[in-house]
This record gives C-alpha cells, sequence and structure tokens, in this order.
C-alpha cells in the first residue's frame, strides 16, 4: 500500500481581520504547531477517515458520492478536498486518511485549512502530481471556500507557504516579509470561537451600516500596510500602537470579548508594546507584542487574569512531505510521532 504522511503549520493571525474577507490586506504568522495526514491509496474505490479526537472514526464514502450529503463539519474539509482534486486529475481505487495534530483544534490555529491543505498535498504526492505552491493553495481555497461559505484564505495561504505573510483576499498578493525576531507572546482565552458566525455578524453589520464598516476596513487596511513597514523596520513600538488601534477596530465591529478584552488589558498593564485578539474574535487567543524585559510579567499576567500562555516559534516552514517510503517506514513515524511512551515526542491525537 502505497503511503505519504504530509504536514502543515498552524497560523496565527497578527492583523487585518475581517477586513481582509472584504478585500484588504492582512498579516498572518505560521506557528510551529503542525497537523499531520497520512494518506494512503487503497484498492476499494472508497474515502476512508479516521480522525477520532473530532469524533471522525471509520467514516467511510464511495468516491463517485464524495460531496454528497455530508454530515459533520471537519469530514466535509477532507471529502471535498479528496472531490476537488479527483475533478482535476482523475485516478481508480481509493484512499484512507488519518489525521495527527499537534494542537486542539479549539485554539483556533487554523486545523480545517491545515487538514486541506495536507490532503492536496499528500494526493498531489501520491498521484505524481507536480502542483506549484500557488496551485495547492487554490485547489484548497476552493475546498474551503465550499464549506464555509466566505474566508480569506489567509488561513490556507499560511499553511501552504509558511512564514510570515502580507495576504491580499484570496491570495491576490501573497508576500512574505523577512525581519528578525518578533517578540510576541500568545494568550488563549479558553474560549472557542465560532468563526463562520462572526463573519456573518460582520457581514449583517456591514449591510446594516455600509459607510461605517467600509470606514473602519479603510482604516485597517491603512494600519496594516503600516504595521507590515514596521516589521520589516523590526520597530516594535509602532507596531504594538497599530495592533492597539486594530483592537479598537475590532471592538467597533462588535467581535471583542470580555475574556480577550481582560487579557488585553492586564498585558498592556504589565508593560506590552500592544495587545490585540487574533481571528475573528471573542475567544481563541490574543496575541501580546513585549519589550524582551516585560515578558515575564506579561506572561504571569495573562496567567493570572485566566489565560493560558501558549509558547509557539513564529514564522515556519509551509506544507512538508514528511515521509514517503514503503508502508513499514510510514508506520513506524506514525507509531512515533503518536508517542512512544518514551516522551521525546508529543502529540495528541487529533
Ligand atoms: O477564526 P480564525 O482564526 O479562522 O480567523 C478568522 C479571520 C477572518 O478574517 C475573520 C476570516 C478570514 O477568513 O479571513
Amino acid at each position: 500500500m502505497r503511503s505519504v504522511v504530509v504536514s502543515a503549520p498552524g497560523k496565527l493571525m497578527l492583523l487585518g481581520e475581517h477586513a481582509v474577507v472584504y478585500d484588504r490586506p492582512c498579516i498572518v504568522t505560521a506557528i510551529d504547531r503542525r497537523m499531520k495526514v497520512r494518506l494512503s491509496v487503497i484498492k476499494d474505490e472508497v474515502l476512508e477517515v479516521e480522525s477520532p479526537k473530532v469524533g471522525i472514526v471509520h467514516y467511510r464514502k464511495l468516491m463517485r458520492d464524495l460531496g454528497m450529503e455530508t454530515n459533520g463539519h471537519k469530514v466535509k474539509f477532507v471529502e471535498l478536498g479528496v472531490k476537488h482534486f479527483r475533478e482535476k486529475f482523475p485516478f481508480g481505487g481509493g484512499v484512507r486518511i488519518e489525521t495527527l495534530s499537534e494542537f486542539s483544534c479549539n485554539f483556533g490555529f487554523g486545523s480545517s485549512a491545515t487538514i486541506t491543505v495536507c490532503v492536496i498535498k499528500a494526493l498531489a504526492e501520491l498521484f505524481g502530481k507536480k502542483l506549484s505552491n500557488k496551485e495547492i493553495f487554490d485547489l484548497a481555497y476552493k475546498t474551503v471556500l465550499a464549506v464555509q461559505g466566505r474566508g480569506s484564505g489567509f488561513d490556507v495561504a499560511s499553511a501552504v507557504f509558511g512564514g510570515t505573510l502580507y495576504f491580499w483576499t484570496g491570495g491576490e498578493v501573497i508576500e512574505r516579509l523577512t525581519f528578525g525576531h518578533l517578540p510576541l507572546v500568545i494568550g488563549y482565552t479558553g474560549i472557542k470561537a465560532d468563526t463562520v458566525s462572526l463573519i456573518k455578524q460582520v457581514e449583517e453589520l456591514r449591510k446594516k451600516d455600509y459607510g461605517k464598516v467600509e470606514g473602519i476596513f479603510d482604516e485597517i487596511s491603512v494600519l496594516v500596510k503600516k504595521a507590515k513597514e514596521a516589521i520589516v523596520r523590526s520597530d516594535w513600538k509602532q507596531l504594538g500602537d497599530l495592533m492597539n488601534r486594530d483592537e479598537e477596530l475590532l471592538e467597533k465591529l462588535g467581535v471583542g470579548g470580555e475574556k480577550l478584552s481582560l487579557l488585553i488589558k492586564t498585558s498592556l498593564q504589565a508593560g506590552a508594546f500592544g495587545a490585540k485578539l487574533s481571528g475573528a474574535g471573542v475567544g481563541d487567543c490574543m496575541v501580546v507584542l513585549v519589550p524582551e524585559e516585560k515578558k515575564n510579567d506579561v506572561c504571569r499576567a495573562i496567567s493570572q487574569a485566566g489565560g493560558e500562555v501558549v509558547e509557539v516559534e513564529l514564522g515556519v516552514e509551509g506544507v512538508r512531505i514528511e515521509v514517503q517510503s514503503s508502508e513499514r517506514k510510514v508506520q513506524r513515524l506514525y507509531e512515533k510521532i503518536k508517542g512512544d511512551g518514551s516522551g521525546a515526542v508529543k502529540y495528541s491525537i487529533y
């Protein structure tokens, strides 16, 4: 049985959320928490999915029925990913897909986008299709849109390209930013953000008060462009001010949240340059830019306020093949990443 293991990084939105859904830029960075997908070719004309952490166990569907009457949000990303790939590059037989993740899907690190990207990359590898990163992005983005209805594709781009990206809606611009160490602290609220309904909520507000919301988006657009320059110059004071202004604008859009506000306020009081929500809002994570000497104070303040500090490395590599070889080799790697009790590598099964 031919198999491949592919991994892609999770992401954190730095600035520009919501506005990026409406033809504006954002800045996103890839983090060192990866999603891993093992994909194997099987004889039967079926798709099999094993993703027990999100309740997908022994999922089976005939290849010709892919996309029809699919129950379960998460499995749709996998199913439509395979369907879209197969429409473009027809193949016989079926595939078995197993997922492993180094992060819980509650964090808002982009598990849906990363799974989709891994599936497309793995299929391309197994069926000998030399796809460019942009082609992987296009197929994965098409899939995410088909499931979610709306979304800028920033999370898909981050999973594919990695690094820290200046990204424009739908991948019109995907520019990699080069700079030194970004002194960022991540605080997790413990609350799950519902991205799809928050996008809808902003859409409703925009319909009701078009001028105001477009004005906010324009201001976010200007500050994201300034932030891009500040990052490249490593001007953390200016970047912090821009993050604070972005947070004010996001609150005007109605996507702030009590816990987020508390963690942001305490971080600023503890000496941060700037702090803001990251992603759709209400919950998930917040990002804090800190002077190095204040890092411990800020981390302590976040914990005391009931947040969880999440240590991550930023700007990591995008989607990559972990191993493609005989089934035994893949199995060995898979056992290792599931954790063999040695404590050397600890990943939770997704
Ligand atoms: O909730 P997240 O981390 O997937 O971020 C959503 C960001 C939005 O701008 C609100 C949506 C998007 O697709 O860009």
